[in-house]
């Protein structure tokens, strides 16, 4: 498949399936570029496996589910590549040349890294396999040679590395002068792109319930039992919007309400399009003119206007998993021709071709 479009790469990490947060973060933008670029989506597996080696079968279902939601939510395999990140070997063989370029020191500075062995517990006891990630997901990349990487803000370290390791890449094996900018990388002769990050229009969604200890909003996350799935149906969704938190202090309709940092109100303005009722009812909120339940009910109409379509067609792939397979697997095909010619481009650069 040869294509005139610039090539697009990104991708998930099967733990669960997706939810709004994805929706506006990331996948949302995805389904708008399919026009436009070339684009590959992988399903990283590998990766799951560095914080759940003990579930296969789950990393499994979670794989096929997010091929679902992504199938549901309008990638259309005609266009666009779906693919498993295992079944790509140049993937892991290009990780392990990779990891050469990066300090290890420098590794332990990515903030990503740092909030997860926090954010995780993981203490002590996180694996060799868990800090090659990063690298694997540089791989992951670079293997396709992209332009563009939409992504969540949290991967902006992981990005900043892919960066670091073309750059380095380049100047060691290609010859790059290291003072050349990014943008004459690839003119000098480099091999790898300096790709550019894309985030999404909300950086950082946040969840239904309320703030931390520190009094922050937390973000959407499923093992936080704040999301709304991709995947609710109609009742689910009412069920968590009806319970979700909004201002503590108002306990009646006629108490003036908080629209700021308000999971009520940032929904209804990241999800509703009509605009003009959104800033009204702000206003009627703030004046105590408006009932809670009258906004929630609202939203709760916004977001299964969004969803429903999605849920109904989620409901026609899962009663149809070969179609879903076939398409990994031809899927796989693609990605592996293009990973396999970067693979030999790249060991041809470093003179291991023999
Ligand atoms: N680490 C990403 C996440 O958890 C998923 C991912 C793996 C990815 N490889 C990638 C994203 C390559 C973009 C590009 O969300």
């Amino acid at each position: 498949m040869t294509s005139t479009k610039p090539r697009l790469l990104t991708g998930d990490t099967p733990t669960g399936k997706l939810h709004l947060g994805h929706w506006v973060g990331s996948l949302e933008n995805r389904i708008n570029l399919q026009d436009d670029y070339e684009c590959f989506f992988i399903l990283a597996n590998m990766h799951a496996f560095t914080t759940r080696m003990d579930k296969p079968e789950d990393i499994r279902q979670n794989t096929i589910d997010i091929a679902i939601d992504y199938l549901s939510a309008g990638i259309d395999p005609k266009k666009s590549t779906i693919f498993i990140q295992s079944e790509v070997p140049a993937i892991s063989e290009l990780c392990f040349f990779f990891s050469m370029l990066i300090p290890y020191p420098r590794l332990m500075r990515n903030p990503t890294i740092k909030a997860e062995i926090r954010d995780k517990n993981l203490g002590d006891n996180y694996s060799f396999g868990f800090l090659l990630y990063p690298i694997g997901q540089v791989a992951d990349i670079l293997a396709f040679r992209p332009e563009i990487v939409p992504v969540g803000e949290d991967q902006i370290p992981h990005l900043e590395m892919t960066r670091e390791v073309a750059r380095r890449f380049n100047q060691v094996y290609c010859g790059v002068d290291q003072h050349l900018e990014d943008s004459e990388h690839l003119a000098a002769g480099g091999l790898l792109p300096i790709i550019a990050p894309l985030i999404g229009r909300v950086k950082r969604l946040v969840g239904t319930g309320g703030p931390n200890e520190q009094g922050q909003l937390l973000k959407m996350s499923k093992s936080l039992n704040n999301a709304i799935l991709l995947s609710d149906d109609a009742d689910t969704v009412r069920k968590k919007v009806m319970g979700m938190y909004t201002d503590p202090n108002r306990l009646k309709a006629t108490d003036k309400g908080q629209v700021e940092n308000n999971p009520l109100w940032i929904f209804h303005e990241t999800f509703n399009p009509d605009k003009a009722w959104v800033s009204e009812a702000e206003d009627r909120y703030r004046n105590g003119a408006i009932g809670d339940v009258d906004c929630k009910k609202r939203l709760v109409e916004v977001l299964v206007e969004l969803i429903e379509p999605i849920r109904t067609k989620r409901l026609d792939f899962e009663n149809n998993l070969d179609y879903v397979l076939d398409v990994l697997r031809d899927g796989n095909e693609r990605a592996n021709a293009i990973a396999d010619d970067t693979l030999h481009d790249t060991k041809e650069a470093m003179k291991q071709i023999f």
